[in-house]
């Protein structure tokens, strides 16, 4: 297997006639990989798709951009990459100013975008060869070799040779991710990598993400399955109907949502008297469970537990359960993760 190619660092420009447009100072730029001030998109009359956008991508994050569908996802990693133009606002990737300096910063990010753009007659292969001879600074003799293991890290050998036509959505997912990943990259913009893939391979590209990002490479990924996020990210963005709802770290935004108070019991209905008689509010119960929301500070959970055991409640189980970032986003819209009407 080649040695990596070092990637030199993005030189940050020290001119200070605004020739390069980089209005983000250059610390700003070290400590975060994409900044967007009131990045607004509109398309055509009044679809305002990205709303007044603030987005802030720490270096060596691995940034869940979660949303549902039609949140305007796409439409912002479309801005970053400098393939649409923005409304208004600005945005910044490694401290440049997007679309304007697509030209330096793209050779440092490696992008997977809806749909990836495949040349269905050639293989799996052909496509990425031709990918790679696309790109100046990719040397063509170590072509095959970097070929063949951008398909082996995202498990497409066996398959390389197939027409990408024949190609089911996951493989063509899995090539154009192999794209993105033939050059090492400063930053890694994936629209919905596990995009049709099955657990298994939602597994893998999970697995691929954590790997890809403990080398230190940035990872923004969009998607819109919160478990995905909380599982692989260190970071999150919530954008709900265009708008940014949240971001920060995913421990924060998941404990920004109180838990649940969990009762597991055979006498549920018992269980529930006692805990409304108690003051807890939001109370559900199922065949062995009450769930309620957990007790103010003025209230001791031992002080609950025993009140249930007095009342002749059989308590198998009782605890607070941690809050998801379900709940968090819950929480925070106030609406389910439904696809906005
Ligand atoms: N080219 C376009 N012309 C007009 N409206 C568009 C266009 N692209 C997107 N939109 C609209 O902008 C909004 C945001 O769409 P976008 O594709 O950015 O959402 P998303 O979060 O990526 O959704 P998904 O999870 O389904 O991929 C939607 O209401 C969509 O209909
Ligand atoms: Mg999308």
């Amino acid at each position: 297997m080649e040695a990596p190619v070092p990637v030199p660092p993005l030189p940050h420009s020290t001119r200070t006639d605004g020739y390069d447009g980089s209005e983000m100072a250059a610390s700003t730029a070290e400590e975060s990989v994409i900044e967007t001030r009131a990045l607004t998109k509109r398309y055509g009359g009044d679809q305002l798709a990205v709303d007044g956008l603030d987005l802030t991508v720490p270096a060596a994050s691995v940034f869940g951009f979660l949303g549902p569908n039609g949140s305007g996802k796409t439409t912002t990693i479309r801005m970053l990459m400098g393939l649409i133009e923005p409304t208004s606002g600005a945005a910044s990737v490694l401290g440049r100013p997007m679309p304007r300096a697509t030209r330096t910063v793209l050779p440092h990010v490696g992008a997977l975008i809806e749909g990836p753009a495949l040349y269905g007659l050639l293989s799996g292969r052909d496509n990425l060869i031709r990918y790679d001879s696309a790109d100046p600074a990719a040397d063509p003799r170590t072509r095959r070799t970097r070929v063949a293991t951008a398909l082996d890290r995202v498990g497409l050998t066996a398959a390389a040779g197939k027409k990408a036509k024949a190609y089911s959505l996951g493989m063509k997912q899995r090539l154009g991710l192999a794209a993105a990943l033939l050059q090492p990259r400063r930053l890694l913009v994936l629209d919905e990598p596990t995009n049709g893939l099955d657990p298994q391979g939602m597994r893998e590209i999970r697995s691929l993400v954590r790997e890809l990002a403990s080398d230190g490479t940035t990872v923004f990924l969009s998607s819109h399955l919160l478990d995905e996020i909380e599982q692989v990210c260190t970071h999150a963005a919530v954008m709900a109907r265009g708008r940014l709802i949240t971001q920060g770290p995913v421990a924060e935004l998941a404990a920004g949502a109180r838990g649940r108070l969990v009762v597991t019991t055979p006498d549920p209905g018992d269980a529930a008297r006692v805990l409304k008689e108690r003051g807890i509010a939001d109370l559900t119960v199922t065949d062995d469970q009450v769930t309620g929301e957990p007790p103010g500070p003025g209230t001791d959970l031992a002080e609950l537990n025993a009140a249930l055991v007095t009342a002749g409640v059989r308590v198998r189980g009782f605890g607070l359960e941690r809050a998801s970032l379900e709940d968090a986003f819950v929480a925070l819209t106030g609406e389910g993760f439904d696809v906005a009407g």
